[in-house]
């Protein structure tokens, strides 16, 4: 199979390049990836004479046709991800979530190529924080911030282009992703490389916003598990009970780092903090049989917690910037 995977160069999508090299040799990959702030070359060094990496922006409709029409199957992972720099300012978010997805819905639907097309559970907005309420396939869409407002606009391009045009187009929305070459923007390995660079963690507001924590290999087994046996047309819930309070998880980080569980400061909270976000996976489960394999978390957070004490000269050039970039916004 030859496949294209776009934003191959971020967290996720290096994580499931690494993966697909190492267990799917029959697969020859191609990687589009725009090398933006939050792409790096570095993150597919291990795999860089195994596949191809083209350096371009998915937006770019020749470049893009000319790449799936290369292809038999596609996995969209590019896009802007932080909802911090997304309320600070969502052009790029509307520029890469929705016209990007528009770009590679249009090369597709030129060549009949199959899409696998990856999105977030933050479009259907938050539940409240002490309810038994989880996200299905059927909960109305409510965006709440601009990256999750694109993405719930993207995912809607690609219902429209399966329907009108018979486009061969599945869908997933994830809940939170943790693991090796997440950026340090991000909430976890932020506290995790406070700590190691001599920094306070910063937790928004009270803390008891609630995130559904994945480990990012467990979410490609669900992303290939969709690409070879998901129903063209199907939306796929991909979570892995993993329901956690902000506070819980810089606790736990401060713990296993041999930190005082106090040892962190209160921060500026979010604009529209989404409170609480949970998946029910069942139809994945019943339908396709995936079941996550990391099911300690404990465990899966001191291995990224080993992981980025191991990889400091991957993170360590970008650390400074982020931290001054959240000193300004008071977070
Ligand atoms: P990331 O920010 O780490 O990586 C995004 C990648 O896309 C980067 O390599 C960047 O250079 C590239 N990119 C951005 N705009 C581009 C453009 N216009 N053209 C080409 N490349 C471009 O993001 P991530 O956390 O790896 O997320 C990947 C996907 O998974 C996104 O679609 C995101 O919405 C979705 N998702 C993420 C999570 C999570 O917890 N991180 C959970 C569910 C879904
Ligand atoms: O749910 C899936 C989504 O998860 C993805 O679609 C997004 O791309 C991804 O960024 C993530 O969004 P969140 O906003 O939930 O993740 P973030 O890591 O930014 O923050 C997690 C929680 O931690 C959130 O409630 C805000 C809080 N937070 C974040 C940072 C960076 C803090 O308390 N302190 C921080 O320093």
């Amino acid at each position: 199979m030859r496949l294209l995977v776009t934003g191959g160069a971020g967290f996720i999508g290096a994580n499931f390049v690494h993966a697909t090299v190492r267990e799917r040799p029959d697969v020859e990959v191609t990687v589009i990836d725009a090398l933006t702030y939050a792409g790096s070359r570095e993150s597919l060094a291990p795999v860089a004479d195994r596949i191809r990496l083209v350096a371009g922006d998915i937006t770019d409709a020749e470049l893009v046709d000319r790449l799936v029409a290369e292809a038999d199957a596609v996995v969209h992972f590019a896009a802007e991800t932080h909802v911090d720099n997304a309320l600070a300012d969502p052009a790029p978010f509307v520029h890469s979530n929705v016209v990007g997805t528009f770009t590679v819905l249009e090369a597709v639907r030129r060549h009949g190529v199959r899409l696998h097309h990856v999105s977030t559970d933050e479009v259907y907005g938050d539940l409240p924080l002490d309810s038994p309420q989880r996200f299905t396939e059927r909960t109305p869409y409510n965006p709440s911030s601009p990256y999750s407002a694109t993405k719930a606009g993207a995912d809607m391009l690609v219902r429209a282009w399966v329907r009108s045009y018979g486009v061969r187009a599945t869908i997933s929305n994830c809940s939170n992703n943790y693991g090796p070459y997440q950026h340090v923007e991000k909430f976890i390995p932020r506290q995790i490389t406070n700590v190691l660079t001599g920094r306070r963690p910063k937790l928004y507001g009270s803390g008891a916003n609630v995130r559904d924590w994945i480990h990012v290999d467990d979410h490609n087994r669900a992303v290939w598990r969709i690409l070879t046996d998901g129903r063209i047309g199907r939306t796929y819930l991909i979570g892995a009970d993993g329901e956690r309070s902000n506070l819980s998880v810089l606790r736990t980080i401060l713990r296993l780092m041999g930190r005082d569980p106090d040892d962190f400061d209160h921060v500026a909270d979010r604009a529209g903090h989404d409170l609480r976000y949970a998946i029910d996976p069942s139809a994945l489960r019943d339908e396709l049989g995936w079941r996550p394999c990391h099911t300690d978390f404990e465990a899966g957070l001191r291995a990224t917690i080993e992981w980025y004490r191991e990889n400091e000269s991957w993170w360590r050039p970008l650390k400074d910037a982020v931290e001054a970039r959240y000193q300004e916004r008071g977070q």
